[in-house]
């Protein structure tokens, strides 16, 4: 088949989140399979054009947005073998950060955002590639259905082209004020409840969800919360009402970045048959906070967007059981500035038990992955969540909260039976976390037990084969509803 990935980043190009891990690695689970891909992505700034040897393709790529015509330029590189476009207007995307400044969204992201999913349209028009199945994600992607099916339903060459839509993160919707109509180009037959309006909103999530043919979230576990009020987000009815074309396909991880065999930006390589480099990448990692380097003392970590989703107040309320633990904390992460706040002042209180990076580094992440003993993900919702699946391969221990992906991941690990792959509570207190810890840490003082543990984790596999076959089956659901043929 023949498909068009747009995504707001992709990795390695543009990342904020777990988006473009995903935008970057199931293209190449699918071309192995055998489709022909293309990814579409805006030029931000952060593209290190350089670096990835892009390549001008196309000068001038005419573009409707709010009532004229604004010109993109096409830049081309790859992920693998797969063909990845970049969408260049320097007055939406070379701009400091992706989506805000520290004062909060960019005032024109429906304009920015309603460019980049009508050039993804016209982009195929003028190449000649119009997909069996255009696969959006997100917000920022909301629009691609909404064009097909409204301002482009006369349009012949898109008659057949389906769209799946996949939903990463509900919280995010892409809601503005009724003018960013005139800034999509939409017309105001569209702004009902049936339509794209929300609470006297543009709502782009709710534009994708509407006009797709099929739906998909990221964890089965996640595609049953979010029809309900607690995970809805005020969309669960617009999702109840489509729940036959709903469904949770469980995100893979690209075990080219992400296995300690061969990551370079790591200390020493080990693999599940020959763990011994671990402990060096733990020593790697207390230097690398300022933390005395004891073998002994269980090294809890967090890689982490630091938002309430994320769980991370009570994160920073526990921090206080550290000493009573004989525990050590590293923590990279950047966002709310109160969470900012709380972690700085639990440093103040214990600094040489606890480490922090406010700010991003991949190759740090990395370092994180690969040194640390357990990984705390004490999340109020989450999806997928990746770094759950990344601990599992690094022989680190993740401590997750009974949601969303975490909970489809996570099996507790049960001394009596030596089954399960980590810890898991249900509570949204710091105490309930904190319980869990003192479980995990009771586990880690009994060598034996632990090892098992991590050896159960780092023998899962969450490849992105299996993955790409059930996007592959959606894909072949749409196009026979489209065309009529099986
Ligand atoms: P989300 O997309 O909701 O942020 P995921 O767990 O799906 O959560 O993915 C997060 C991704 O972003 C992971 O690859 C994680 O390592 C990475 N990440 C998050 N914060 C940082 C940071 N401060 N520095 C480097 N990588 C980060
Ligand atoms: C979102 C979710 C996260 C998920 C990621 C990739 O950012 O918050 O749980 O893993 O998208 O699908």
């Amino acid at each position: 088949m023949r498909i068009v990935l747009a995504s707001s980043e992709v990795a390695p190009f543009a990342k904020t989140g777990g988006l473009a891990d995903v935008a970057g690695a199931l293209p190449k689970a699918l071309a192995k399979l055998g489709h022909d891909l293309r990814v579409v992505l805006p030029r931000y700034r952060m593209v290190d054009a350089a670096k990835h040897r892009l390549r001008p393709m196309l000068a001038s790529l005419p573009v409707p947005v709010a009532g004229r015509t604004e010109i993109a330029a096409i830049w081309q590189g790859e992920i693998g073998p797969v063909p990845v476009y970049f969408v260049q207007h320097d007055g939406y995307y070379d701009r400091e950060a992706l989506y805000q400044t520290k004062d909060g969204d960019y005032p024109d992201n429906a304009e920015r955002f309603a460019f980049f999913s009508r050039a993804v349209l016209e982009l195929s028009r003028v190449l000649e590639f119009i997909p069996d199945v255009y696969h959006c994600n997100d917000w920022q992607t909301g629009l691609i259905p909404t064009y097909l099916r409204t301002t482009l339903h006369g349009a012949r060459e898109f008659h057949a082209a389906g769209v799946l839509f996949t939903v990463h993160n509900l919280g995010y919707q892409g809601l503005f004020g009724p003018e960013a109509l005139a800034a999509a180009d939409l017309g105001h037959d569209l702004f009902n409840p049936f339509g794209i309006e929300f609470y006297g909103k543009v709502n782009f999530l709710k534009a994708g969800l509407v006009f797709a043919d099929l739906i998909t979230t990221v964890s089965r576990k996640y595609s049953e919360e979010i029809q309900t009020e607690e995970f809805g987000h005020g969309l669960e009815g617009v999702l109840r009402a489509r729940a036959k074309d709903l469904h949770g396909i469980l995100n893979g991880i690209d075990y080219d970045e992400w296995h300690p065999s061969r990551d370079p930006y790591i200390a020493a390589r080990f693999s599940q048959n020959d763990p011994a480099g671990k402990a060096a990448c733990k020593a790697d990692l207390q230097r690398a906070f300022g933390l005395p380097e004891r073998a002994d003392v269980p090294l809890l970590a967090v890689i982490s967007r630091l938002a309430s989703q994320k769980g991370m107040d009570l994160v920073a309320e526990a921090l206080d059981a550290l000493p009573d633990l004989d525990a050590q904390f590293v923590l990279l992460g950047t966002g709310e500035p109160v969470l900012h706040q709380a972690f700085e002042a639990a440093k103040a209180r214990h600094g040489s038990r606890i480490g922090l990076k406010l700010g991003f580094d991949v190759g740090l992440s990395h370092k994180i992955e690969a040194g640390a003993d357990m990984f705390l993900m004490p999340s109020r919702y989450e999806p997928c969540g990746l770094n759950q699946m990344y601990s599992l391969a690094y022989g680190t221990v993740p401590i997750v909260r009974a949601t969303g992906g975490l909970d489809d991941t996570i099996q507790p690990f049960d001394p009596a039976t030596g089954e399960g792959n980590g810890f898991k509570f249900a509570g949204t207190t710091s105490e309930a976390l904190l319980e869990t810890v003192r479980t995990a840490v009771a586990v880690y003082r009994q060598p034996e037990e632990w090892r098992r543990l991590v050896k159960n984790g780092m023998a899962c596999d969450f490849s992105w084969d299996r993955s790409a076959r059930e996007y592959e089956a959606l894909y072949q659901q749409i196009v026979t509803r489209r065309t009529g043929k099986p």
